[in-house]
């Protein structure tokens, strides 16, 4: 949602939180602002829209300072403007926050007697709370559990108080929060992309924690105000991760990683290419008579895409669910259901109350997760990590496919281990992931085709996916990603459902574009096909070299997208590169802001 940073040390604060908002832009990009110790008062800078137009009025400020606090905004209260944007300052204490205080009207009512509001925001509501309890306690870690106590809802919060303006005091609930230490410099931050160009090495703070940090001294202390000593983490990957290195976006510079995130994969979980390897890595699930898998968005799309792999091969029901509606439905607890939790940032905040749920309910519950020691991965009895590395650019690419990746691997051992498939067989499918990085490394360089396809879509006010089974599927990956980046109204559908109504917004030059990579239904998408041919559109086929050779003397389509073949489990993900790089282009034709698209943020930590 939003981003925060805080720093205190030897450096320009300034400087510092700036490049920590850079690195923290794509969790939200409607405003920022930034709060430092200037001549022991706390001066206070706000900006609507990017972090550069911030860093513009900045440019007037020559003080020197050595302590702030800043934020990057995704408005959930209020429009994004600078009286709505952050720190909000209310009596002696200032505020950056990331979540939603969900009883802030409640707060208010009973604050208003105290003091005036001027913003919409509940961040406001609850730095008002926080200068309250601290008028009334006058001991900052007391007034700091007592706000606690009253807060309902998801935070994370750094703190300067007027009186102690060198120090920042930071509280969380559910959102994501890091601090660190290197020398004589501290910094706390929603994620370690902020401080990655400082250090490597972080400790999380956890919900009954108080930290501060400043004097060179960065210290924990436990709900009983007691100081306590925490474990220190680290993180794999390196200050490359968050940078473009050379691409224009940091979305195609993604697309470019998938070979190495699938050699993180392999070499991780199955540098054999042995079922055996899966099973001393992931572990028996031979218990489980079936799954539901969970998630949001595009995690959501990989969990729809499995499905299709775990009922065909290894024979196992399986419901996938939108974390959003699960939360809220009847769950009928089952200990032979396998609960699979889906999540690139680990702190999605539908995914994570499903997880809760999950858990109340006495299941057991696997996390498929990018960010190490994310919320949804700490709190699963399990978690496979994906591998992907930071993956900035708001349109997942990477991570999906590692997630698809990870779903298929396990397919294939849940597969074995329920003797669908036998020892030689599994290695036989396991084998092919020699070619997926093979297939992948050709589509990479045959980009341009897609380019060329897109330049000739890009001005198309609306398109069609559609497939059946697992290609419908990854027709909603493909039609995400085409709204996500280029804002062109796309919608994927099952290719046999379209008759049924939707086929009446076909007209003239309507783009339809039919994912086929199954031979058993390959006939059947086609006619569906030719059906909005009929009707004017005109048709992308996406499909595989075999199929095409199949269908080659019929030329209904005016272009087409051709994968090389490769086993059931691996041609979802190349089929899914081919598509990410043509909402790239489209996007890129467009003029678009690729990474940063609007009204969007990468990890959605509010319901
Ligand atoms: C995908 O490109 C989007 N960023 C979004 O749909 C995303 O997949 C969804 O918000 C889930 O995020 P998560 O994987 O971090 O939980």
């Amino acid at each position: 949602m939003c981003g925060i940073i805080g720093y205190t040390g030897v450096n320009d604060a300034k400087k510092v939180i700036i490049s920590g908002l850079h690195a923290l832009e794509y969790r939200g990009y409607d405003s920022s602002g930034i709060a430092f110790n200037e001549n022991n008062k706390i001066k206070i800078i706000k900006s609507k829209g990017k972090v550069s137009l911030l860093e513009d009025k900045l440019k007037n400020n020559n003080s020197i300072s050595n302590v702030g606090i800043g934020h990057t905004r995704w408005a959930t209260h209020g429009e994004p403007n600078e009286i709505n944007a952050h720190p909000h300052k209310v009596g002696h204490t200032t505020v950056v926050h990331n979540g939603i205080i969900e009883n802030y009207i409640d707060l208010k009512n009973k604050l208003k007697e105290n003091y005036q509001f001027i913003s919409e925001t509940d961040t406001e509501v609850a730095c008002a709370l926080i200068d309250y309890c601290y008028s009334q306690k006058k001991d900052k870690l007391k007034a700091l559990q007592e706000a606690k106590k009253e807060i309902i809802g998801s935070y994370a919060l750094a703190i300067i108080f007027d009186d102690e303006p060198n120090v920042i005091y930071t509280i969380r609930k559910d959102s994501p929060l890091i601090l660190a230490k290197k020398n004589n410099d501290c910094f706390l931050a929603s994620d370690i992309a902020a401080i990655l160009s400082f250090t490597n090495k972080y400790y999380i703070l956890n919900p009954d924690e108080i930290a501060k940090i400043g004097n060179g001294k960065l210290i924990f202390y436990n709900d009983n105000l007691k100081e306590i000593t925490k474990d220190i983490n680290e993180y794999t990957g390196t200050i490359n991760d968050v940078m473009k290195n050379g691409y224009k976006h940091f979305m195609l510079k993604e697309i470019f990683d998938e070979p190495t995130v699938y050699n993180n994969i392999i070499n991780k979980y199955v540098p054999n290419y042995d079922v055996k390897d899966l099973e001393k890595n992931f572990g028996n699930f031979s218990k489980y008579e079936k799954i539901t898998i969970i998630g949001c968005g595009s995690a959501y799309h990989a969990g729809m895409a499995a499905k299709s792999l775990f009922e065909e091969y290894a024979n196992i029901e399986v419901n996938v669910e939108m974390a959003s509606e699960y939360r809220y439905k009847k769950v009928i607890p089952n200990s032979k259901e396998l609960i699979i939790l889906i999540s690139q940032s680990g702190e999605t905040a539908d995914t994570l109350e499903a997880l809760r749920k999950a858990k109340s309910n006495q299941m057991d519950t696997l996390g498929i997760i990018n960010v190490l020691s994310s919320s949804i991965a700490r709190e699963s009895d399990k978690v496979i990590y994906c591998l992907a590395g930071c993956e900035i650019a708001v349109a997942t690419t990477k991570a999906y496919l590692a997630q698809l990746l990870i779903l298929s691997l396990l397919s294939i051992l849940m597969a074995y281990q329920r003797k669908e498939i036998d020892n030689n067989q599994a290695n036989n499918y396991l084998k092919d992931l020699k070619l997926l990085l093979k297939n992948t490394q050709l589509i990479l360089d045959n980009k341009d085709t897609y380019e060329k396809i897109a330049k000739k879509v890009y001005q198309d006010k609306e398109m069609f996916f559609i497939g059946r089974n697992i290609d419908y599927a990854l027709c909603m990956e493909a039609s995400l990603k085409m709204k996500e980046i280029s804002y062109i109204h796309s919608e994927a559908y099952p290719a046999g459902e379209l008759k049924h109504g939707t086929i009446s917004l076909i007209e003239d030059n309507t783009l339809v574009t039919g994912i086929i990579t199954k031979q058993n239904i390959a006939a059947k998408t086609i006619s569906n096909l030719k059906e909005t041919k009929a009707r004017g559109s005109k048709i992308l086929l996406v499909t595989t070299n075999s199929l095409y050779q199949d269908y080659q003397n019929d030329k209904f389509y005016q272009e087409i997208i051709i994968v090389d073949d490769i086993n059931q489990f691996f041609v979802p993900l190349t089929i899914i590169t081919t598509m990410q790089f043509l909402s790239y282009y489209v996007a890129l034709y467009k003029g678009e802001d690729i990474d940063q698209p609007r009204n969007l943020a990468k990890s959605v930590t509010v319901e």
